[in-house]
């Protein structure tokens, strides 16, 4: 089942202050239209997540935590909640590798976090892919299979349809070396194949799946182009307003000519 709404997550990771994220969602938000086949997310650092859910356009763009601590409340000193985040957010980044890779974040507390996003309605956006080294090994199936299996085995068939996938291959992020479009046909096949083997065929077909890895406003159409991509995961272009407002128009566009045919 092709889905009626692309998603396109912008994450800015560890950029902007709050005055700086204050002025760019004002900037974005002159720019953005509100296409009702397209949502459009930002994850901006924690930090200004609180005062930009004040000033957001819900209509316009929903919020995402870029991280989070799995347990709901207590000693764990420096850390912030899905509990505490709930009705401040509505998605949450779960596993990006650059948790997993810099900050060694494994898949139980990634198979928890996605566990507690849920408990607390927010939406996890469980980040997998594999490295270069793994690539290069041919490891990428085994890989994606376990870093599946470790993210969702405390999820049941009824809160699969909360989570949306997104796929980043380690090595296409932040270097300008994008994934080939064919390569990337070829391995939201196999998540979908390894999520029809723990969830069935029907929860394969209609849980959402975004690429993520260098897009650009000229990369962006190809991968709208894939059957079974869902949208985006944005890194350095969330950070143009007008190369992210371009990436959110071709998301339109490519939903526009599906509903077409
Ligand atoms: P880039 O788009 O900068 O490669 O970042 C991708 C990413 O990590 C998004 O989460």
């Amino acid at each position: 089942m092709a889905h009626d709404k692309k998603i396109i997550v912008g994450n800015w990771k560890m950029n902007l202050d709050v005055h700086e994220a204050s002025l760019y969602l004002y900037q974005l938000s002159k720019l953005v239209k509100v296409h009702r086949d397209v949502e459009v997310v930002l994850a901006p650092t924690v930090l200004t997540l609180q005062s930009l859910s004040l000033q957001v356009n819900l209509r316009q763009f929903k919020l995402a935590a870029q991280n989070f601590y799995w347990r709901d409340h207590g000693f764990f000193t420096g850390e912030v909640s899905a509990t505490q985040l709930r009705g401040i957010v509505q998605f949450g980044l779960v596993g990006h590798s650059e948790r997993r890779h810099i900050f060694n974040e494994t898949d139980k507390e990634v198979r928890n976090k996605v566990a507690a996003a849920i408990r607390n309605h927010i939406r996890p956006i469980l980040c997998i892919g594999e490295t270069a080294w793994e690539r290069a090994n041919n490891e990428t199936h085994d890989v994606l299979h376990d870093q599946l299996i470790g993210g969702l085995s405390n999820i049941t068939s009824e809160e699969l349809d909360q989570v949306i996938i997104a796929y980043e291959p380690v090595w296409a992020i932040g270097d300008g070396q994008n994934a080939n479009p064919d390569d990337v046909t070829k391995v939201v096949g196999m998540i979908r194949r390894q999520i029809e083997h723990l969830y069935g065929a029907a929860a394969a077909e209609s849980i959402q799946i975004l690429y993520g890895g260098s897009v650009t406003p000229d990369s962006a159409a190809a991968y709208f182009a894939i059957p079974g991509i869902d949208g985006l995961l944005i890194g350095g272009s969330s950070l143009d307003a007008r190369a992210f407002n371009e990436i959110i128009e071709k998301a339109h566009k490519s939903s526009a000519e599906t509903k077409k045919e």
